[in-house]
């Protein structure tokens, strides 16, 4: 492999074009880690000749091996209809619906057998474990509670949940009408499910009174108010907002409910006991939910996924990648707010009739050894979970998990890239040797993973996550278009060259949007039908080994990766220019041990104005309520001017160098040269004397540092 680690131009100023993807990486081969014969004698694909299911040639009639995987009520005519390019439509003609498939059709023969086993994050409570036949009890229950309201196919609701058991019962309760169901995390902030409830026109909120973060009960209620009041604001009406209680009979929040608006969801429920609801015939193509994620616009765009192909990719990439088979206790510790809980909590380990864990808190709550523990009560024997949490457990408790007897199989990591140091202790440490690991690489948009070893076949490398899956045909492209090579060390677009039945349909009520960000970069001719002519542009940078296998290296767009989450650039600083004090913002990531990436914001003053803690606060209270905490910025620094190019852009790959301690590069070519070396002053010693120096950098995070913002 060769150490090519001088492709990035100089003189990026406004960086030119070809240098942006061809970001210098320094691969080291990480070695491999085959999977024990123990995993491969029982794995669901052992045989290297699945591969050949899967080839281009038999492209797209391959994916019918994942859609035969689902019950339906009439089977498709069609595998692709591409005649609306790039508006895929899959297994058209066919009828099934989700909330069958992941329910009723396992009363046949898994009834008693648990569907959920929700984990409270107060030791002292037991866990709950719902059976299909109690789940599908609960599931008809709601869904009459919905039909009740008027809500009915194609209508939209929003669910503002943390992790109960009630979210899954209420997606698949939406789910078995054809509502399209759009869950915000619940971490973020009543403002910011204000917004999505505005954009998706719904107008219903469901939620709960309170939850478990570590150790404190939440009073969650509130942010339902503040999430109405939002949504008004954009001449979006909230009629009802259906309240679950986390304890039945009592009431956790201390904010009042609304006379006529709010209603307790157990109240309505017990005016439909026992009632049960007909799964409606749903065609393939229709939508079964949104969700939202940031991008580089200051607005979050709401994901389309349809019915028929995104739940047979799930089914499928959780069958071949999760290695599930219906005696697992699989536990996906991850939220159901994001993409990964959707396809690899609920859809994808219901569909195959598993058994999947729920739990409520925080992952280190009481302590460290509070995951292993879980694992050893419920009998886990599949893991799965983001670098994020695995850097946290390892730094808190990196001897905790050979306290536990527990014993996984398969464990999966996602979201994010993780350090091969962190995959050896997650391989050494938490799977003791006897584990499986994938790291799947995906995103919100394409439904499942893209990329991943197949845990029996291929072995694992660390820091690379592997080959294309089954059926993905991906390319590393320069920004003219042209393939960079395998094995040639150069980074540049990963694009995945076909469509895919997983792949999200449109972002909500924005057609254009969806064109131009995802296909119209290497698309030729926009009239044609021919899917050859629509790769797929992820918007992340990779690199391809000699060995096909691809390594991520992050976004090329202004996104952050904070623990595994996408936070927007535009989206921080114009929140942050709603502080009446600020002239300009610019959001730039820094390296964390643990998060992955931090938030740090960069604001200067309008004339009159002089720095103050009051206004620090003032941003960061800003960006806390209309995002949530998760975007709350490590610093806040006021800067007496930002570095701009004579064109007035803000340079952020300027000040994020500063705040990373890396070289700030070329600044030659700045209007105003001068202020970086005053905001390093400012930045570096204010850091110094907080003690928040980082480590040396490795090479990818150099070149993402020094790149960032270039587009
Ligand atoms: C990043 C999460 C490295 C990538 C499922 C992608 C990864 C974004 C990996 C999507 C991985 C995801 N290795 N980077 N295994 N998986 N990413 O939409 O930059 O929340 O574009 O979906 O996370 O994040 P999202």
């Amino acid at each position: 492999m060769a150490d090519d680690l001088n492709d990035v131009t100089e003189d990026d100023d406004e960086v030119s074009e070809s240098s942006e993807a061809l970001i210098a990486v320094h691969w080291r081969d990480e070695g491999y880690y085959p999977p024990p014969a123990s995993f491969v004698a029982q794995a669901n694909a052992s045989d290297p000749a699945i591969r050949e299911q899967f080839t281009e040639d038999r492209f797209p009639d391959d994916f019918t091996a994942y859609a035969d995987l689902l019950t339906w009520f009439k089977r498709w005519d069609t595998v692709l209809d591409t005649s609306e390019a790039p508006f895929w439509k899959w297994f058209v003609g066919g009828e099934l619906n989700a909330s069958y498939n992941c329910v009723d059709r396992h009363l046949a023969d898994k009834a008693n057998k648990a569907a959920l086993i929700w984990v409270a994050e107060p030791e002292s409570e037991a866990h709950q474990a719902i059976t299909y036949r109690e789940l599908y009890v609960r599931v008809n229950e709601f869904a009459a509670v919905l039909k009740s309201l008027g809500l009915k196919a194609g209508d939209r609701i929003t669910f503002h949940m943390p992790m109960v058991p009630e979210l899954p019962v209420a997606m698949l309760a939406a789910a078995r009408l054809g509502i399209i169901h759009s869950q915000v995390f619940a971490g973020f902030s009543g403002t910011a499910a204000g917004h999505r409830i505005a954009d998706s026109g719904s107008t219903v909120l469901v939620t709960v009174d309170g939850y478990y973060r570590s150790g404190e009960l939440l009073d969650h209620k509130v942010k339902a108010d503040e999430a109405v009041e939002a949504a008004a604001k954009e001449g979006q009406q909230v009629d009802k907002v259906l309240v679950f209680r986390r304890y039945p009979g009592q009431y956790s929040a201390a904010t009042p409910m609304v006379e006529g608006r709010d209603v307790f969801v157990d109240d309505l429920l017990a005016e439909h006991k026992g009632e049960l609801v007909e799964p409606a015939r749903l065609q393939a193509t229709d939508p079964l939910f949104l969700m939202y994620t940031s991008g580089t616009t200051g607005r979050p765009k709401g994901c389309q996924h349809s019915i028929g192909g995104y739940l047979s990719y799930v089914a499928g990439t959780s069958k071949y990648y999760q290695d599930i088979h219906p005696d697992d206790t699989y536990w996906c510790m991850a939220d159901i707010g994001w993409i990964t809980g959707h396809s690899y909590i609920v859809y994808g380990p219901l569909a195959l009739g598993t058994t999947s864990v729920l739990y409520e808190g925080t992952p280190n709550y009481p302590d460290a050894g509070r995951p292993w523990r879980i694992a050893v009560q419920l009998g886990v024997n599949i893991f799965h979970t983001s670098p994020t949490a695995i850097r946290m457990l390892r730094k808190v408790g990196p001897d905790e998990p050979a306290k536990y007897d527990y014993h996984f199989k398969h464990m999966t990591t996602v979201g994010e890239p993780i350090e091969p140091e962190v995959w050896r202790w997650y391989y050494e440490s938490v799977g003791k040797g006897e584990a499986v690991i994938v790291d799947t690489w995906w995103q919100t948009e394409t439904g499942g993973f893209l990329g991943s070893t197949l845990p029996g076949i291929d072995p694992a490398k660390p820091g690379s996550c592997g080959p294309a899956a089954l059926g993905i045909l991906p390319v590393i492209l320069d920004e003219d278009g042209n393939e960079v090579p395998a094995g040639s060390g150069k980074a540049g677009n990963i694009v995945i060259r076909n469509p895919w039945p997983g792949v999200f349909q449109t972002i909500w009520g924005q057609r254009e949007r969806f064109v131009s960000t995802y296909y119209a970069k290497y698309n030729k001719d926009p009239k044609s039908t021919d899917w050859r002519d629509w790769p797929y542009f992820a918007g992340d940078g990779a690199t391809e080994a000699a060995d096909g296998y691809f390594r991520i290296l992050g976004r090329v767009d202004d996104v952050i990766n904070v623990a595994g989450h996408r936070l927007g650039t535009k989206e921080l600083e114009s929140v942050a220019l709603t502080v009446n004090e600020v002239a300009e913002a610019a959001a730039v990531p820094v390296i964390d041990d643990v998060r992955g990436r931090v938030v740090e914001m960069y604001v200067s003053l309008k004339p009159g104005f002089a720095p103050s803690a009051e206004i620090e606060a003032k941003v960061r209270d800003a960006i806390v309520k209309d995002i949530g905490k998760i975007a709350r910025p490590k610093n806040i620094w006021i800067v007496p001017d930002m570095p701009k190019t004579r064109s007035g852009k803000i340079m952020r790959r300027v000040i994020a160098a500063t705040s990373n301690f890396t070289d700030t590069g070329d600044i030659t070519t700045l209007a105003n040269p001068e202020v970086v070396e005053k905001i390093r002053q400012q930045v570096q010693s204010a850091k110094h004397a907080k003690g928040e120096v980082p480590r040396e950098l490795s090479e990818t995070e150099l070149s993402e540092i020094k790149s960032f913002g270039s587009e």
